[in-house]
C-alpha cells in the first residue's frame, strides 16, 4: 500500500472503499490502455507532446499491458479505479512525462470510450458462441427436416409440424438476436474521447484522429451527450436479456420433451446429472439453468435502466454502477450459450414416441376442415362439422371407417400417415418438406453472411491488441 500522501489528491478520500470501482473496471484495463495509446499519439500529433515524450509514454503503456497480462501489475484499491491505477503506474515507469497522459482528458470521456471498446469485444464473444449454436440448431434441423412431430399452441396438441421446422423456429429467434447485437455495435460506433469532463477542451485536440485510430466510424457530436450516453450498454443488456429469454424458452422445451410425460427426447448425458436422493433420476439441469439464468439477464437490464432514470446531465457518479450488470450479463450469456452448444448436438428424438404422438387424429382436425373448404364449403361450416365429429366419441372412428365428411376423399384424412398431411402443409413458411428445405437454404445463407459480419467485427476488436503490441514508431 502506498503512503496516502503519495496518492493523487483527487482520489484521496476516507470513503475510498465505497468509491472504488476497481474490482469491476479492472476488466477494462486493455481497452483503457488502447484508448490511452490513441490519445498519446493524438497529443503528439497536435504538438502537446514531444516525440520523445510520445515514445516514452507509448513504451510505458505497453509495458503496463505486459505487466497486467502476466499478472505482475500491482493494483491499488486506494487509487479508486482502473484509469488512475494505470496513470499512476505510468508515472512510476516514465517519470513526470506520465503526468501529461491525462492532458485534455477526463475519466468521464475515458470510461465512456473504454466501455465502447469493451462492448465491441463482448458482442464479438457472444456472437461467436451464438453463431456456433445456430450452426448446431441447423444441423439438427437438417437431420429432422422430414420427421413429423406434434406442434403445440397453449401446450395442447394442435397441428403437425416436423422436428426440423421446430428447430428452425428456435434458429430464427436466435438469428434475430444476433442481428440485434450487430446493430447495437453499429449504433455505438462513436468515439467519446475528446469530450473531456463534459465540455471538451481549450487545447487543440483531434478527436477525429482518436476515433479513426480505434476503428470508430466517427467522434461524438456533443460533449455533454458523449460523457453521459449509456444507450449502447442498455441496448446490449436488452439484446442479451432477450437472447436469454429465447434460450430459456428452448431450455423449457427441452425440459418438457425430456420428461417421461412427453418422452420425446432420449436421455443425454450432456443434459444434466442425477439426484442425490432418488437413484432413478436424470435431471435436465443444464436446460433448467439455461431457463433460470434469464432472470439474471433481465435483472441486469432493469438495474441499468433504473440507474439511468432521471439522472441529470452530464456525468454523475451513479454511472459507475453501469459496468457490473453489463459484465454479469455478458458472462451469464456466454455461459448459457456454451452450455446449450454442448446440449443441442447431443439431443436425439425417440422415433417411436414421436411417431405415436404424431399419429394422433387431433392433429388433423384442421386438415379435415380445410379439405372441405377446398370443395367449396365455407370454413365456418366446415369448422362446426369437424368440431361435432371430434366431440362425439363415436364420430371419429365412424368417420375413419367411411368417408370422413361430405365430398372428402378418405385418403386426405389418415392419421396413420402424418407425412401425407405434412406434404399438404405447403403454404409459405409452413412445415412441408419443400418449405422446410427452402427455409434451410435461407438459414444457411444467413449464417454465412453473419459469419462475414463477425469477421469484420473481429478485425475491429483486434485493433485493441494491435495498438498494445505495436513496436515503437
Ligand atoms: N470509475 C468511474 C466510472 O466508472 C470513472 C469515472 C469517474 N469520474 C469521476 N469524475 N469521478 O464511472
Amino acid at each position: 500500500m502506498s503512503d496516502p500522501s503519495s496518492l493523487p489528491s483527487f482520489v484521496r478520500s476516507p470513503q475510498v472503499d465505497f468509491l472504488s470501482s476497481l474490482a469491476v473496471d479492472r476488466t477494462l484495463a486493455k481497452h483503457d490502455l488502447a484508448g490511452s495509446v490513441a490519445h498519446v499519439e493524438m497529443l503528439a500529433r497536435v504538438g502537446l507532446l514531444s516525440s520523445a515524450e510520445e515514445t516514452s509514454l507509448l513504451a510505458g503503456l505497453r509495458t503496463i499491458h505486459g505487466e497486467i497480462e502476466h499478472g505482475r501489475f500491482r493494483w491499488q484499491e486506494a487509487l479508486e479505479d482502473v484509469h488512475t491505477n494505470i496513470e499512476h503506474r505510468l508515472t512510476e515507469l516514465v517519470g513526470p512525462a506520465g503526468g501529461k497522459l491525462h492532458t485534455a482528458r477526463s475519466r468521464n470521456d475515458q470510461v465512456a470510450l473504454d466501455e465502447r471498446l469493451y462492448l465491441r469485444e463482448a458482442v464479438a464473444q457472444v456472437a461467436h458462441a451464438l453463431l456456433e449454436l445456430e450452426g448446431a440448431l441447423l444441423s439438427q434441423a437438417r437431420a429432422g427436416a422430414a420427421t413429423p412431430m406434434p406442434g403445440y399452441t397453449h401446450l395442447q396438441r394442435a397441428q403437425l409440424v416436423t422436428v426440423g421446422h421446430w428447430w428452425l423456429a428456435h434458429f430464427w429467434r436466435f438469428d434475430r438476436d444476433l442481428d440485434r447485437l450487430f446493430a447495437t455495435v453499429d449504433r455505438s460506433d462513436v468515439s467519446p474521447l475528446g469530450a473531456g469532463a463534459l465540455a471538451g477542451s481549450t487545447l487543440p485536440i483531434d478527436p477525429q484522429y482518436v476515433a479513426n485510430r480505434l476503428g470508430f466510424a466517427r467522434p461524438f457530436e456533443n460533449s455533454i451527450d458523449a460523457v453521459s450516453d449509456r444507450d449502447p450498454l442498455v441496448e446490449l443488456l436488452f439484446d442479451l436479456a432477450l437472447l436469454a429469454v429465447h434460450a430459456s424458452a428452448l431450455g423449457e422445451e427441452i425440459v418438457l420433451f425430456a420428461s417421461k410425460e412427453f418422452g420425446f427426447l432420449l436421455r443425454s448425458p450432456e443434459l444434466g446429472s442425477g439426484s442425490s436422493l432418488m437413484p432413478q433420476k436424470r435431471n435436465p439441469d443444464v436446460a433448467e439453468l439455461a431457463r433460470g439464468k434469464a432472470g439474471r439477464a433481465v435483472g441486469d437490464l432493469a438495474s441499468l435502466l433504473v440507474t439511468l432514470k432521471g439522472l441529470p446531465l452530464s456525468y454523475d457518479r451513479d454511472l459507475q454502477e453501469d459496468k457490473a450488470p453489463v459484465l454479469d450479463s455478458v458472462a451469464t450469456l456466454s455461459a448459457v450459450l456454451s452450455a446449450l452448444l454442448r446440449v443441442v448436438p447431443s439431443l436425439a428424438f425417440d422415433p417411436v414416441r414421436l411417431r405415436s404422438a404424431s399419429e394422433d387424429a387431433d392433429l388433423l382436425a384442421t386438415d379435415l376442415a380445410e379439405a372441405q373448404v377446398a370443395h367449396g364449403v365455407p370454413f365456418r361450416e366446415a369448422h362446426e362439422a369437424v368440431a361435432a365429429l371430434y366431440a362425439d366419441p363415436e364420430g371419429l372412428p365412424r368417420a375413419l371407417a367411411h368417408t370422413p365428411a361430405a365430398g372428402v376423399d378418405p385418403k386426405v384424412f389418415a392419421p396413420s400417415d402424418p407425412v401425407a398431411s405434412l406434404s399438404r402443409r405447403a403454404s409459405w413458411g409452413g412445415p412441408s418438406p419443400a418449405q422446410v428445405a427452402r427455409q434451410l437454404a435461407l438459414a444457411e445463407d444467413r449464417l454465412s453472411r453473419r459469419r462475414s459480419s463477425l469477421s469484420s467485427l473481429d478485425r475491429k476488436v483486434g485493433l485493441v491488441e494491435e495498438l498494445l503490441t505495436e513496436g515503437p514508431k
